[in-house]
């Protein structure tokens, strides 16, 4: 094969592209027709362009007027097949690019969902967001046109080049000579262009996620006049974005004049010459009209081409970025202890059951299972959970938990208590698997957390995570967010369990009543009411509940405790608390501090010591 000397691309692009032809490929008929009509369409446009020749030579010179009308319907239906298969591909290209890119969105919203918290920690939400937009939208952009016009560019070119050395070789040097010098400076500043669309893009990104954060943080800008600071900020992002779109767009806007004028150039040019040919009799008139046209057509291609190019180049970055992010290393799991409903046997064997029992048994497949027997081996969901030795930090150089030892058995109430940042939330986080200990480990009914598959620990697990998010939706849709089979009844016992009930029903539609942006309708503590309602109609054997009524009146704390007990007989929860009111009545209290358990006992155990717990109870110290 040909190789192009000092022709290099860059390796990511290349790369890019492979995988853009991975999911073209998925479309390979539809495209290969798209090629088919393309070719019909161009190839029509050539042979009419030639038909010229003819007309002039043989039919207008001669004056053949018979002949004239029949040569000239001929062409008219020669260019009527061309515009009927531009019709047909440009239709096909359409369902095909739409098709494409909702499977590129899909993919990248469920790789985005598979990302570990840790990614989120590191990203704002509008530098994420920007890539469902502006990356997705450029690469639909390029998608719904590039493919066929790069693709009638080349065969224009290569009809035209091959038409012109059948009319005339000599002549054809001085079209070839322009082609090749446009075709350098194209490459020239495609590579450029390359450079700034990215940097369009990521400025782009920047700005995005900076609004985003400003919105989101509106009342927090108010409440502390940040207006300035945060429009002075703005003014720094917008101008980084300014001055690359400017970049961009100038060196994309000075490439088709150029080529343009190139190609008036090369046209005056091969008119000037190719009147003295005909004069010397080296050529004859139709066959320089015909010619000529051609000369005029070869710059169209090279403009649809760059113009694309600029597309593709925008839509290239665009796609890399995409893909970057779908690369990103989804959250482990290589779990593969499974939860499935049981029922159990007179034998007091269990077996699997198709339905729902209320009892739930963890699938452990067995690794060195002798031949003929079970593969696998039940064990009951009970809601043990065991830290051993766990440390963690969320960054390597800062930890956070230290030699964390705890034991948690079905039906007991474990509280949570110290200062802010001690690492009380960090403990949930792990027992959630939303971060993964560097050290020591957890198990779950004696399985190690890290065997069991995320979908199935979570199930297990029901959370009232601190800072809890209402989607847009009604009060019941959020609420049976927590199990999606939950029946109206359900809804509305979890929410009277939750003491969220009353306050509902005053609502103008009762549970219909819609929330949008987090619930920004409703009151902190009534949130607080909704995030504990969904917890409690998950009905899982584990309850962690952080913080979960801290802007709640002590009165109805009191009352969603007693309905949370009652719930919660025979299975396990950890509390977190501000109040050591609501954690008196624990089985065990952990006092932590910098990461670390310093106190462990029940609450008169923890007042006898008098230790830190003590000096917090008694008010000679404060929960910071
Ligand atoms: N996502 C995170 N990334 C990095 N550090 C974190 C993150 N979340 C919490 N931390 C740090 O971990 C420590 C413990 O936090 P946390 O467990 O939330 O405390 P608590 O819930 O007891 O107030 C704090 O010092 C905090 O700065
Ligand atoms: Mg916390």
């Amino acid at each position: 094969m040909a190789k192009i000397i000092g022709y290099k691309r860059p390796k990511d692009t290349r790369k890019t592209l492979a995988r853009l032809s991975g999911y073209l490929a998925r479309h390979s008929i539809a495209l290969g027709a798209v090629a088919l009509l393309v070719l019909i369409s161009t190839g029509a446009s050539i042979l009419g362009t030639y038909l010229l020749k003819p007309v002039i030579n043989r039919y207008i010179l001669p004056k053949d007027y018979a002949g004239l009308l029949w040569i000239v319907l001929a062409m008219g239906a020669m260019y009527l097949v061309g515009v009927l298969a531009t019709f047909g591909y440009t239709r096909i290209m359409a369902r095909v690019s739409q098709q494409v890119i909702a499977e590129i969105r899909r993919d990248l919203f469920v790789r985005t969902q598979a990302l570990p918290l840790r990614f989120f920690d590191a990203h704002t939400h509008g530098e994420l967001m920007s890539r469902f937009t502006n990356d997705v939208e450029t690469l639909n952009d390029a998608m719904n046109s590039s493919f066929a016009m790069i693709l009638q560019s080349f065969i224009m070119l290569a009809g035209t080049i091959a038409m012109i050395l059948v009319l005339s070789v000599r002549l054809s040097l001085i079209v070839i000579v322009f082609l090749v010098l446009m075709t350098v400076f194209v490459k020239w500043t495609g590579k450029r262009s390359r450079r700034y669309f990215q940097q369009q893009q990521v400025a782009l990104a920047g700005i995005n996620g900076f609004v985003e954060e400003m919105i989101s943080g509106q009342k927090v800008e108010k409440v502390f006049n940040h207006e300035d600071a945060d429009f002075k900020a703005f003014l720094v992002r917008n101008e980084t974005l300014r001055k690359a779109s400017t970049k961009a767009l100038a060196n994309s806007m000075m490439t088709i004049p150029t080529v343009v004028s190139l190609s008036y150039f090369n046209y005056a040019v091969s008119a000037c010459i190719g009147g003295l040919f005909v004069l010397a009799g080296l050529m004859d008139i139709g066959g320089l009209s015909a010619y000529l046209v051609y000369v005029r057509q070869s710059a169209m291609p090279m403009n649809r081409f760059t113009q694309q190019v600029n597309v593709l180049l925008a839509a290239l970055s665009g796609a890399e970025r995409i893909f970057e992010m779908m690369d990103e290393k989804p959250e482990i799991d290589e779990g593969d202890v499974t939860l499935r409903p049981i029922e159990e046997e007179e034998n007091g064997v269990f077996v699997e059951s198709a339905g729902y029992t209320g009892r739930f048994a963890w699938k452990v497949p067995l690794t060195d299972a002798g031949a003929g027997s079970a593969s696998f081996q039940w064990i009951p969901l009970q809601g043990n959970v065991r830290f051993h030795d766990v440390t963690f930090g969320y960054v390597p150089s800062q930890i956070v938990l230290r030699n964390i030892d705890l034991w948690a058995s079905s039906g007991e109430k474990l509280a949570f208590v110290g200062s802010t940042g001690a690492g009380k939330t960090t403990i949930i986080s792990l027992l959630n698997r939303f971060y993964e200990p560097d050290a020591g480990s957890i198990t779950y009914d004696g399985i190690d957390i890290k065997r069991i598959r995320k979908d199935d620990l979570r199930r297990s697990l029901s959370m009232v995570i601190q800072d809890t998010h209402m989607f847009t939706g009604t009060i019941a849709d959020n609420i049976r967010y927590g199990r999606l089979d939950a029946t109206d009844e359900e809804v509305r016992n979890a929410a009277k369990l939750a003491n969220a009930d009353s306050f509902i029903k005053r609502l103008p539609s009762g549970y219909d009543t819609m929330l949008y942006s987090d619930g920004g309708n409703l009151s902190q503590g009534q949130r607080q009411l909704l995030a504990i309602a969904r917890a409690a109609v998950s009905r899982p054997p584990v309850l962690a509940m952080d913080e979960a009524t801290s802007s709640v009146d002590t009165r109805t704390e009191r009352l969603i405790e007693t309905g949370m007990d009652r719930l919660m007989e025979d299975r396990t929860v950890f509390v977190i608390a501000h109040r050591l009111s609501t954690v008196r009545n624990s089985d065990v209290i952990f006092v932590l501090e910098h990461g670390a358990i310093i106190e462990r006992g029940t609450h008169d155990e923890l007042l006898t010591a008098r230790g830190r717990y003590y000096q917090l109870y008694t008010g000679t110290a404060e929960l910071s």
